[in-house]
């Protein structure tokens, strides 16, 4: 369903409810502002890719618009927007990324493509099993986006490159990445690990 190596166990989303929602709700705004950052330093650093160009600042702005949602839904259940740490999921797939890379740009649009996935992922099973439902309904909301935004980054990588060596790497990075999210520790993040 979200072409990913790696299933999330159900387990993760009831660790992460009895372990409270808030912080969970700022690291994932945090995400949101991360995902428009990085839509707009694409368009930045590849102006002369059309598909590019006329395609991210549109989801740019969509993330951003993510991110006020998040962002009121924290204020009005208590809580606050607070510094963020470094991503330790996003920081580990670009190192990972390191490994028989051959072009950064096809790596960097892999790699959105799998964190949109793996949101979307996360989306999807928060919204089947909290037992808070508004909160349920809402990561739902989210999840069309989510996943239209998945299939753009492949779409934006099968524009620039060859169709096998985007289908190679993309196999490359899968495992990379699932290696990385099963072993992370679990913590109140969209893209943490299990708890163990
Ligand atoms: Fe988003
Ligand atoms: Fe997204």
């Amino acid at each position: 369903m979200f072409s990913l190596m790696y299933e999330t166990p159900v387990q993760w989303v009831h660790d992460m409810e009895a372990q409270g929602t808030l912080e969970l709700l700022v690291d994932h705004a945090h995400c949101e502002l991360k995902a428009a950052a990085t839509m707009q330093a694409l368009v930045a650093k590849n102006p002369t890719c059309d598909l590019i160009v006329q395609t991210l600042p549109r989801f740019a702005m969509e993330e951003l618009e993510h991110f006020e949602m998040v962002e009121a839904l924290l204020r009005k259940r208590g809580g606050k927007l607070t510094e963020q740490d470094s991503n330790p999921y996003a920081d580990g797939l670009h190192r990972g990324s390191r490994y028989k890379r051959t072009s950064l740009l096809l790596d960097k649009l892999i790699i959105g493509h799998l964190i949109e996935a793996r949101s979307a992922e996360r989306f999807y099973l928060l919204s089947e099993h909290l037992q808070d439902r508004d909160l349920a309904e809402f990561f739902k909301s989210l999840i069309p986006s989510e996943s239209a935004h998945r299939i753009m980054f492949l779409r934006l990588a099968e524009d620039q490159f060859s169709v096998p060596e985007v289908e190679k790497r993309t196999a490359e990075l899968r495992q990379i990445e699932a290696d990385l999210i099963s072993k992370l520790p679990f913590s109140s993040r969209v893209h943490s690990g299990p708890k163990i």
